[in-house]
C-alpha cells in the first residue's frame, strides 16, 4: 500500500553526490523534503533542480532538509550537475540519491507503473521531525512543481505543530490563521492575546501566532 500521511517515512542507507547518507540519522531533528524525478539529462528535472538549489536558503530557515532521488546512478548524477549549473546558474547544494536499484524509490512507491514502468513519478514527501510522512504529492513527468509551494506547506504545517491553528485556502506567511474548533472562545482568548475575528462559531480567524 502507497504510503499515507502519518507513516513513518521509511529509513534507508543510500550512496549520493555527498557520499553515503543513512536517511534518519542524516534528518537528525530537522524537517525533510525529499522529492523524486524521473531521470537525468531531462528538460523539466533540469529546471527543478536548478531551482531547489536557488531556494536552498528558504529550507534551511524553516529547519528542512532537501534531498532528491532518481533512478540514475551517482556517477550519472554527478556528470548532470555541471549542466544543471550551466543551464540555471544554480549551483548543486544539495544531495541526490544514486537509485538504480530502485531500494529507496520502491520503499516510497515513486514508481507508477501505469504511467512508467522503470521511470520514477514526481513525488514529494514532507518529513517531521518525529520522521512521519506530514505531505505527499504526486506530479507526471510533463508538469514541473512549484517548490514555493512546498516552502508554503511547510510553513503551513510547522505552525500548525507549534500552536492549535490551521491555515486557510491560500494562505500566505504573515496572514490571519484558523484556530482549531476543539479550543473554546475563553481559552482562545488566553491562548491567541492579540485576539480573533469570528466569522461562524466553527471560524475564527487569530494574527499569525508567530510574527
Ligand atoms: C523531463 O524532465 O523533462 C522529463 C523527464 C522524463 C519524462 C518526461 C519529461
Amino acid at each position: 500500500m502507497a504510503l499515507q500521511l502519518g507513516d513513518t517515512a521509511p529509513d534507508f542507507t543510500a550512496e549520493t553526490t555527498e557520499g553515503t547518507i543513512h536517511f534518519h540519522e542524516w534528518l537528525g531533528d530537522s524537517w525533510g523534503v525529499l522529492f523524486s524525478h524521473p531521470k537525468d539529462f531531462t528538460p523539466v528535472c533540469t529546471t527543478e533542480l536548478g531551482e531547489v538549489a536557488r531556494l536552498k536558503g528558504e529550507f534551511d530557515k524553516r529547519n528542512a532538509k532537501v534531498i532528491g532521488l532518481s533512478v540514475d546512478s551517482v556517477s550519472s548524477h554527478d556528470d548532470w550537475k555541471k549542466d544543471i549549473e550551466d543551464a540555471t546558474g544554480n549551483k548543486l547544494n544539495y544531495p541526490l540519491i544514486g537509485d538504480d536499484d530502485h531500494k529507496v524509490s520502491e520503499a516510497y512507491g515513486m514508481i507508477h507503473p501505469n504511467a512508467n514502468d522503470t521511470l520514477t513519478v514526481r513525488s514529494v514527501f514532507v518529513i517531521g521531525p518525529d520522521k512521519k510522512v506530514k505531505l505527499t504529492i504526486t506530479y507526471p513527468a510533463s508538469t514541473g512543481r512549484n517548490f514555493e509551494e512546498i516552502l508554503r506547506v511547510l510553513d503551513s504545517l510547522q505552525l500548525t505543530s507549534d500552536y492549535q491553528v490551521s491555515t486557510p485556502v491560500n494562505w500566505k506567511d504573515g496572514e490571519d490563521v484558523i484556530i482549531a474548533p476543539a479550543i473554546d472562545d475563553e481559552s482562545a482568548k488566553e491562548k491567541f492575546p492579540k485576539g480573533f475575528r469570528k466569522v461562524k462559531d466553527y471560524l475564527r480567524f487569530t494574527p499569525q501566532p508567530n510574527r
